[in-house]
């Protein structure tokens, strides 16, 4: 049993990683400023209200919890908002994961989990993506997990600090017991926002770009369920818990789904037609991006288990359609 910092805890992905690790005998604590995330997803753990730039807070919160490693979710993670504040993206995502490294060194704790993202690629060619394809982001949130990583690289070589950098493609999905899932405020990804589509709390799904070279002309995104996630999260920790070195790998399921495709199966799943409105394409969205797999499957013996697409969907359709008390407490 260890007992883990887990930063960003009270969010979509973070919550789910204190479910696994809590069902895997481990101890979350939640440290989290509660600007995306919420206090009703944190449940199995205490939680730390402040902030990964405040230095005396992380201190503070070392002390009393005495953490064995720390998984580090927080960040701020909207491509589009990085475009137009990319100083925001920059204080945050690497500053604060800088500010939390020193905090480390300073208490001792020697390992880390940490989110990185498929947006370090930018735009490769077609094809499975594989982890030494060499990064070249096109946006602010890309380029500042680059440098965390880079950054994690350099404490490891030059203080011992050991990490694993997981990059995921596109998280997707909710706990299958309905005990976490996706809020997020003003909502930017893909699922959810099809769902509110589909059931008229939204007036119409955005589809961008229709003149991709894919089969049906949309792009191509790789979607992972969130609790495949949280379960790579605990084998990395244990991992470095064992001592084992520093690596980077990808989580996806290797498999590509269209805009078009996930359109099809939200009707499918929710019964109604999505109202979409044909866009031009963004800039600095790829057509396709799709996880090579077999790094995490040899490194850390992981599998994605919920691997069929509407199951991933409907577990995202409960969760937004519990109750509607429950709802309120959770945006809060
Ligand atoms: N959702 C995805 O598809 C996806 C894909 C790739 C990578 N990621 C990465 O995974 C991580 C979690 O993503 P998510 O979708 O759960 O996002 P989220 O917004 O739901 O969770 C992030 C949490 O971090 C907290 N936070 C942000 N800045 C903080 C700070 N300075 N101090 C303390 N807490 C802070 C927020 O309140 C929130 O609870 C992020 O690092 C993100 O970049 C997400």
């Amino acid at each position: 049993m260890a007992r883990i910092l887990v930063t960003g805890g009270a969010g979509y992905i973070g919550s789910h990683a204190c479910k696994a690790l809590a069902c895997t005998g481990h101890e979350p604590v939640v440290l989290d400023n509660l600007s995306q995330g919420h206090r009703s997803l944190v449940r199995w753990g205490p939680l730390e209200i402040g902030d990964i730039a405040d230095a005396s807070c992380l201190d503070s919160v070392f002390r009393r919890h005495r953490p064995d490693a720390v998984m580090h979710f927080a960040a701020v993670a909207s491509v589009g908002e990085s475009v137009g504040n990319p100083g925001l993206y920059y204080r945050n995502n690497v500053g604060g994961t800088l500010n939390l490294l020193d905090a480390m060194r300073r208490n001792g704790v020697p390992t880390l989990v940490f989110s990185s993202s498929c947006a370090i690629y930018g735009s490769p060619d077609a094809g499975p993506i594989r982890e030494d394809q060499s990064p070249k982001p096109v946006n602010p949130y890309g380029a500042s997990k680059l440098m965390a990583e880079r950054i994690l690289s350099d404490f490891d070589a030059a203080h011992g600090l050991r990490s694993v950098s997981l990059r995921y493609f596109n998280a997707g999905g909710a706990d299958p017991e309905g005990e976490a899932g996706e809020s997020h405020d003003p909502e930017t990804h893909a699922i959810p926002l099809l769902l509110m589509a589909a059931s008229g709390r939204v007036a119409q799904f955005d589809v961008f770009g229709t003149d991709y070279p894919t089969h049906d002309g949309s792009a191509i995104r790789d979607y992972v369920h969130v609790s495949d996630l949280a379960t790579a999260h605990v084998s990395a920790l244990e991992h470095l818990l064992r001592g084992g070195s520093s690596m980077t790998v990808n989580l996806g399921t290797g498999s590509g789904t269209s805009v078009m495709q996930l359109i099809d199966a939200v009707e499918r799943v929710v019964g109604r037609s999505v109202p979409r409105r044909l866009q031009p394409r963004r800039p600095g969205d790829p057509p396709i991006l799709v996880a090579a797999t077999d790094m995490a499957g040899s490194l850390l013996g992981w599998r994605p288990r919920f691997v069929e697409l509407d199951d991933m969907i409907s577990s995202a359709f409960a969760w937004m359609e519990r109750p509607v008390a429950e709802a309120r407490t959770a945006r809060r």
